[in-house]
């Protein structure tokens, strides 16, 4: 069958054939993002000619069904210019589904002789993407890896987060799955790593003469790092009550991103080189000093038309889980000695936006104090990398305001995505992360040391949180948070970046 545009890369290997097995093929996941990346991989020319995509999960369906549910989330249009809808049948016709329990290796071998009839005997890389929840992780990856193995080629493991929920519980689950899978096989997907902004972060300052001095405690005052979501947890709250924000963004993404922009410059662009220096920044994170830490919950909003998190049903009442987190980290090394990581994560806030601030010091001596009419620190240049929505880096500087006399204002250099390269012409993540886990490609996933620094880090804290049951400090659904994350940054002299318009 024709592909849309012509298939770009082969497969690693020897293989003829790619097939796909999404585990947890009826959950939200899957439907949201697994199966529309894969199409648009599929539409882009990435997967190779033959392929087969596999659903698994308990419903018990015919593949008619599964495909009819997931048709409707496949894109009609993969950018704003170009009409996919031809390719969608295209693709479900490559489609199919198996029913099965989690926990039969019966069922896992019928699935495997499903595979491997559509295989026809040809030399196959095997895929398996983990879309299911942690209760099951173990037990679905020993099966799979057991019974649903490629005999012709490789296979490659992929695993969704929670990766445990401290430093034990993930030990334990990286042993359990190391019992049947290699490290080289498993792929810990942490889908904020393949956000083109993050990605461009190590571009951007390694590629650029004018950043990387800058780089460092002589001229970073502070960094910021924020997400905020604009939506509460709305029936999610089961899952989260368990986890709560800092295990659910913090631990990962926003660790990652820091990582990322306090790294030592690897040694090359190798998977290996570039975890490395990760995990080397992410040791040299001063364990955290709960003074250091601003927990909150949302409530109802002022005007009580949104629920607070209680109300949400899923979640048990009187709990104390955190829906906001801010805390100031410290990386206690040469380059960034003294310079405060503010970092703050949040559900139900006025907006939504993640993005890395980097606030300079104040230019000495300033011969422009008084014009800028204000004191010299809201006047330092800042470096902002908005990783969504409307992706854009843009630095502000000083800057005389056109005309006779001599007023200075605040003004934006500004590189807007969309405006650049074209609305919608951005891949999604997990497009980005699959086809990477195709060509073998472990870069962007995280690295059993890895995991374990940033759980080294965060489970004290995490402890003392539980044990000392820390109330968390309400703010309502749709403000700027909890009031104490502004007296948090203002003890280390910051203030929070404002919204750029
Ligand atoms: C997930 C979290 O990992 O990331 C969610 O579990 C969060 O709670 C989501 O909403 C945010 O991802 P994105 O790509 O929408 O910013």
């Amino acid at each position: 069958m024709d592909s849309p545009k012509s298939l770009k890369k082969a497969l690693d290997g020897d293989a003829e054939i790619l097939s796909i097995c999404v585990f947890g093929a009826s959950g939200d996941l899957a439907k949201k993002k697994v199966y529309p990346a894969i199409f648009a991989l599929f539409y882009e020319g990435h997967l190779p000619e033959d392929f087969v995509v596999f659903g698994y999960a308990r419903s018990d369906m015919t593949t008619e069904t599964f495909v009819d549910k997931i048709r409707s989330s496949l894109p009609r249009r993969v950018s704003s210019k170009v009409d996919c809808s031809e390719y969608v049948e295209k693709f479900l016709a490559k489609c199919f589904y198996q029913a099965g329990q989690y926990d039969d290796p019966d069922d896992f071998k019928t699935l495997a002789t499903a595979i491997s009839e559509k295989e026809a005997g040809k030399s196959a890389m095997r895929i398996f993407y983990l879309s299911i929840p942690p209760s099951i992780f173990v037990p679905v990856a020993q099966n799979a890896a057991r019974h649903v193995s490629s005999l012709s080629g490789e296979t490659r493991v992929i695993v969704e987060k929670p990766f445990g929920r401290d430093l034990d519980s993930s030990r334990e689950l990286t042993n359990a799955l190391a019992e049947d899978l290699k490290e080289s096989q498993t792929y810990r997907i942490d889908h904020y790593l393949g956000k083109e902004l993050v990605e461009n972060i190590t571009v951007l300052r390694f590629s650029n003469i004018i950043f990387s001095p800058l780089w460092s405690r002589t001229h970073i005052r502070n960094v910021q790092i924020t997400f905020s979501e604009n939506f509460g947890t709305e029936g999610r709250g089961g899952y989260f009550d368990n986890y709560g924000i800092i295990r659910d963004v913090v631990q990962n993404h926003l660790l990652q991103v820091m990582a990322l922009f306090a790294m030592e410059e690897p040694a090359s662009l190798d998977a290996e080189d570039i975890r490395d220096e990760k995990v080397k920044v992410i040791k040299s994170i001063r364990p955290i000093d709960m003074a250091n830490v601003v927990l909150g919950q949302y409530k109802k909003s002022g005007d009580e038309t949104k629920p607070g998190y209680l109300d949400d049903e899923t979640v048990p009442p009187g709990s104390r889980c955190a829906t906001f987190a801010a805390m100031a980290l410290f990386v206690d090394n040469a380059r960034w000695d003294g310079v405060p990581f503010l970092i703050k994560a949040g559900k139900a806030l006025h907006k939504r936006e993640a993005e890395v601030r980097i606030q300079f010091h104040h230019a000495p001596g300033n011969l422009y104090k008084k014009q800028l009419g204000a004191t010299s620190d809201m006047n330092s240049n800042e470096l902002i990398i908005r990783i969504q929505p409307d992706e854009a880096i843009y630095l502000r500087l000083n800057s005389k305001i056109p005309g006779l006399g001599m007023r200075l204002d605040q003004t934006d250099l500004d590189l807007q995505y969309k405006a650049k390269f074209g609305a919608g012409e951005l891949p999604d993540a997990y497009e980005r992360l699959i086809l990477d886990v195709v060509q073998g490609d472990k870069r962007l996933f995280i690295r059993n040391d890895e995991l374990e620094a940033a759980w080294k880090l965060f489970t004290p804290v995490l402890n003392q949180i539980e044990n000392d049951n820390i109330n968390p400090e309400l703010y309502p659904y749709g403000s700027r948070g909890p009031i104490g994350a502004h007296y948090l940054a203002s003890r280390y002299n910051v203030r929070w970046g404002d919204t750029y318009n």
